[in-house]
């Protein structure tokens, strides 16, 4: 499979086509959703894109927590509806954990989601506690939790750098 996972900041000829898949499945004004598109940067917040043979099929974004240097939150995951099933939205989140981990140096993923709940479990989330996002609790919704550090043995003795 031609697969690559890469931020959107570094390929915004694909900003549009990024905006069309994510508002396909949550209807939001073009304006509103490109600006949110055009926050992606190096450091939180960053948009991810999953790309297959140059053209994008999934998305998802990675959010600060105010609270937890060593976290983000995973929001906006989507596979292209005539895509799904094949693989790919599990691929999306396996290279963005990496990202999480390597790149940005950090330890844990935090996401809610309602109706997709198997999806999270097999990739290994486990239920968790809800958790604060810009200062107000998230709530009415599973929250999941995954410490990829015990899987993926993340040196603890280098100091996460603040995202
Ligand atoms: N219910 C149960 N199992 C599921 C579901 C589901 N809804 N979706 C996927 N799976 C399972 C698959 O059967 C597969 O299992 P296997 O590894 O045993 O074969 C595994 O999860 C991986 O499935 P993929 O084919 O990689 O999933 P897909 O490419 O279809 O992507 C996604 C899943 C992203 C949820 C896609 O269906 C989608 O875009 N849905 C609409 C948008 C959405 O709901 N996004 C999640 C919002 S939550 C958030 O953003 C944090």
């Amino acid at each position: 499979m031609d697969l690559q996972v890469v931020p959107l900041h570094k390929y915004p000829q694909y900003k549009e086509e990024c905006c069309n898949l994510i508002n396909d499945e949550w209807k939001r004004s073009t304006t509103a959703r490109m600006r949110s598109l055009e926050s992606s940067c190096d450091i939180l917040p960053t948009n991810l894109i999953l790309l297959k043979e140059n053209r994008i099929i999934g998305h998802c974004k990675l959010s600060i927590v105010p609270s937890m240097k060593n976290a983000c939150f995973v929001e906006s995951v989507v596979i292209d509806k005539l895509l799904r099933g094949n693989g790919y939205g599990k691929h999306l989140m396996i290279t963005a954990e990496e990202y999480c981990k390597n790149i940005l140096k950090l330890e844990v993923i935090y996401l809610s989601t309602k109706g997709q709940e198997l999806f999270y479990s097999k990739l290994g989330y486990s239920v968790c506690q809800p958790i604060s996002i810009y200062g107000s609790s998230i709530s009415n919704v599973n929250t999941y939790h995954c410490d990829k550090t015990e899987k993926t043995n993340v040196n603890k003795s280098f100091p996460c750098p603040p995202p």
